[in-house]
This record gives C-alpha cells, structure tokens and sequence, in this order.
C-alpha cells in the first residue's frame, strides 16, 4: 500500500479525534480553522490541516468537496494524469470530477459504448452476449428500454448529479394499488390494492381482537390499547366489532360516478389471503431505496451516463480499449490494452471486481483474493413492445409493477409516454437462478417463456399484440458479467479495496453498501477522487 491508513478513502478512516465529540471550544476552534484554511488554499490544503488535527473523515465530514484546480495553481504545480478503467458511472464519475480541477484523465472502456450496466436500447441497438447470441433491437421511434437500471429514490446522489448536470426527470411509478399481484396460489390475478387491503384487514383484525381480549396486556396499558385499536380500526378498515369483512378499499368492479359504485365481492377467507402468500409482493417497496415518489431520466436512463461522457469530454474517453494489464510502479502506473500503453500518475480500477481479479497485474495476492469475494449475481430483463397500450386503455395500469411469484419475478409498465401510440413494458426482471435459467436460453426462448407466464396475468392479448423484444443477461454481458454482486462478508477484503493497492484506487458500487445502485458506484467514485487528489497534493511535484 502506498497510503497510510488515515489517508484512505473518505468516509472510512476511524483513527483520530471525531470534531463532534470534542469539548465543544475547542470543536469549534478546529472547525473554525478549517474553514479558513479550506477558503485560503482549497480543499488540499484543508485535508492537509485536518491530518494534522489528527481528524479523520467520519459520516459528519463526509460532504463532497470537489477537487478544484486551484488546488494546484496555488501551489505553482500542474495535476497529475490518471488513467480510469471503465466507462461506467463509477469510471465515469470519477474522470468527472477529477476533471473538474485539471486532471489529465484518460478513461478505457472495453465495449464500444459508455455507461457500463446503465444501458438503454432503442431500435437499432445490437446487444451482444457471451456464448455468441447477437440481437438487435426492433423497437420503432421514440421506444426504449432501460435495461440496466431502472428508478432512482430521492435521496440517492445520482439526483445531485442529475441536477448538477442537466438531466431532466420524472416520476417513476413504482407503487400501483392498480397493477397486479399474481401468485401460484391465486386462480386469477388480483389488484394490488385488493391484496394490500385483505391483508392489512385481517392482521388489523387478529391483532385488534388479541389487544381487546387481553392477550397483549403485559405489554400494554390501557390507553396504549385504546390508541392501538384506534390506529388498528384505520390501518384495516375493520368494523366496530374489529371483524374484517372487506372494504372499498378492495376495489370496485363499476367505480363510483353518476352512480353509487359496486364493490368488489369478497373478502376472501383469512386462510385463503395467507395462503396466496402476497407477502413479498405487498411490501417491496416497505424500504427506503423503493419507497415513492422514484424518479428516471426523461427519455432513457443513459442520459446520465452521456451527460457525463458528454462532460468529460469524448476525445478522453477510448472505447473498444479492453485492459490486458495493469502494473504499479513507483512512481505510477501503466495501463495496457491492445491499442497500447497508458502511463498515469494514478489509476481508477472501476471494473466488475471478478473480471478485475482476472487481469494480469502486480497488485499481489491478498488483492488478487479480495477481488475473488464478492459474487456476481445474475439478473435478467425482457422489453416487450406492444404497437398499443393496452394496460392503460383495459386494465387502467399507468405505470407501476405487477408482483408475482413467477419465474418473471415482475411486469413493469411504462412510467412514461401515457396514452401514446406504442409503448414497452419490461415482461420479467429476474436475479439469481431464475436469472440463470432465463440467460441460459437462447432469446426466442426466453421470449416465450416470458409471454406464457405474463399470459396468466393479461391474457392472450400478451402474446398475441407483441410487435418486438429484446432481452439482456447480464451475467452474460462482455465486460460485465453480472448484474451485480453479494458480498458473502464485508471482512476483509471489502476494506482491503477501498484503500488503494500502490497507485491503483478501486470504485464501484460494489465496494459501498449501495450495491445495485448507480448512487454506490458515485458515492464510490468520490470516495476515490477524495483520496487521489489528496494524495496528488501531497505528494512532491514531479
Ligand atoms: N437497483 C436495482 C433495482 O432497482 C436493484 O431493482
């Protein structure tokens, strides 16, 4: 390692003094001074001064402060060149930002395109596979596909950078009381709306009528009871005698209007809602990174990897440049790909850890292990694109996904281009062994399988209204070879990659706890950055 352990990536030194749990002058007198120093010579110099308060970055400090090129004017030096391996957001977020203060970035990228996972296919689109399958698109105009990554939550810094970059938004439906839940237990599909109210009638029910029979008194006092049963009565729509006998809230088979509207018969029996085993269906999107509102970029989701591109310039970034080696040396690294050498000061590995962990290079062993740890995970998509939209004009589904327990794990419908001519709906989006055996056929097989599962749910019309398709097995992917990866423990090795090995630094969202997500491989790629660039300036000008 060429680092000290508290010049390592932002956010995971734990050495020092904390600045918040400091006697409260003097916290302030530190902080003080670092503003100073931060406003006097730039973000260099304040992590110089932070060292040397022996204040390492913690969640507090963790606020992203971009390399500027002041940094290095100030100090009478130029930046140092980096070479960044992989187009994709990680790869690309950090010639980004490194960009932003001068730095001579050059970015490899094996495939012939930007963007890594975050793919969008539009009509003319190749998509190769290993094993030799080869499709091309066939949408028609204005139709595409998000075959990577589909939604962003709120909170995610990918809506900084969709900010900061000029990528306008819109609402992606990830929740529909319309759409569907479709379990094997089930004779027919139900609406979400009506599986989400009989279960949350019925477990109001069981736990209103425990609480009232005293069976919850030892941990209950009486009012606690009281404002339990009042919550319980709203929660499930129960009655006054705390029964669960169904609601409106099931849903209407003619909905109000001039007219009263005729609900929905049923409920079906307790036993008979348990057993359609709606759990995971009705609360998928119970977490933070699914919860409503979701937002997409407006018209694909590789618009942010092209404003990226777009920003670090083309002419830095080399398509169709596989890595064949990767050697530290002590006073930089040397990049090779078929068209030749890159030499850099610095290096940003922000490759797929498995397919890094194959790469000749002198990183050493424990390296060439931790990068073995983390398992690819398969995942797999269909687009399915249908000349009318007949979700919305028959089954009143804008946007949102149909759950169910089938091998295409999820419908989606599109969450744009409402009452339009065409549209696409995502026909099953499947991980682990499902994703398998989907990858493992060829894609006319894959197609039909996918169109008599989604038949069950929307009837013939499903196969019958198809115009074209395409699908992705990212496990498949040249150059990807996952949809993502588990890391079956975060001892060890995972620490291990987030500090640089000699004068290569890692990113990905696999090396944050946003894995899967375009955030992690940002926050990732700033993590990086931070630490290069504090280096960088540490570092005597050569
Ligand atoms: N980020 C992935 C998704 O949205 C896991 O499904």
């Amino acid at each position: 390692m060429g680092e000290s352990s508290g010049a390592g990536p932002a956010g995971t030194g734990t050495a020092g003094g904390d600045g918040r749990t400091g006697a409260a002058t003097g916290t302030m007198t530190r902080r003080a001074l670092l503003v100073g120093v931060g406003a006097a010579g730039g973000a260099g110099a304040m992590f110089a001064a932070m060292g040397a308060l022996g204040l390492a970055p913690d969640a507090q400090d963790r606020a992203f402060a971009p390399p500027q090129g002041s940094d290095f004017s100030l100090q009478g030096r130029g930046a140092a060149k980096i070479v960044v391996l992989g187009a994709g957001v990680a790869g690309l977020t950090c010639a980004y930002e490194l960009g932003k203060a001068g730095y001579d970035c050059t970015v490899l990228e094996a495939s012939d395109r930007v963007g890594g996972r975050s793919l969008t296919l539009r009509g003319g689109d190749r998509l190769a596979e290993l094993g030799g399958q080869t499709q091309t698109a066939g949408f028609g105009e204005g139709t595409y596909f998000n075959a990577g990554p589909g939604r962003i939550a709120p909170w995610m810094l990918t809506m900084d950078y969709c900010r900061e970059l000029g990528v306008p938004l819109e609402v992606f439906v990830n929740n529909n009381a319309s759409a569907y839940i479709y379990t094997r237990g089930m004779t027919a599909p139900v609406r979400a709306r009506t599986a989400r109210a009989d279960m949350y009638g019925y477990v109001a029910e069981l736990l209103a009528k425990a609480a009232d029979a005293g069976a919850l008194d030892r941990r209950l006092t009486g009012e606690d009871r009281e404002r339990l049963l009042e919550f319980l009565r709203r929660f499930g729509d129960i009655g006054q005698d705390l029964a669960y006998r169904g609601s409106d809230r099931r849903g209407f088979t003619t909905y109000p209007g001039s007219a009263e509207g005729v609900p929905l018969a049923g409920p079906s029996s307790l036993a008979e809602v348990l057993s359609a085993g709606t759990g995971r269906a009705i609360t998928m999107d119970f977490g933070v990174e699914q919860a409503m509102p979701m937002f997409q970029p407006v018209g694909g989701m590789d618009a942010i990897v092209t404003a990226l591109a777009r920003a670090v310039g083309e002419d830095r970034i080399v398509t169709g440049a596989p890595v064949t080696r990767i050697t530290n040396l002590p006073d930089g690294v040397e990049v090779t790909h078929p068209g030749g050498v890159v030499r850099a000061d610095y290096c940003v590995a922000a490759l797929p850890p498995h397919l890094l962990a194959r790469l000749p290079h002198n990183l050493g062993t424990e390296v060439t292990a931790a990068l073995r740890t983390p398992v690819p995970v398969a995942a797999g998509k269909i687009g399915l694109e249908y000349g009318r939209r007949w979700w919305e004009t028959e089954d009143r589904i804008y946007g949102g996904i149909t759950e169910t327990d089938l091998d295409i794990t999820h419908i989606w419908y599109p969450s744009h281009g409402y009452h339009t001519r065409s549209g696409l709906i995502v026909g099953y989006y499947n991980t682990g062994a499902e994703a398998e055996v989907y990858g493992a056929l060829p894609h006319r097989d894959r197609l039909r399988r996918a169109l008599t599962q989604g038949k069950k749910i929307h009837g013939e019309k499903y196969r019958a209204e198809l115009r074209s398709s395409v699908s992705v097995a990212w496990h498949r992917r040249p150059y990807v070879e996952g949809g993502w990866v588990r890391w079956p423990s975060h001892d060890g090795g995972f620490a291990l990659l987030r500090r640089p090995a000699g004068r290569v630094y890692f990113a990905g969202d696999w090396l944050t706890r946003l894995v899967a997500w375009q955030a992690g491989a940002m926050e990732s790629a700033r993590e990086a950055v931070t630490a290069i660039h504090r280096r960088a300036l540490a570092e005597p000008p050569t």
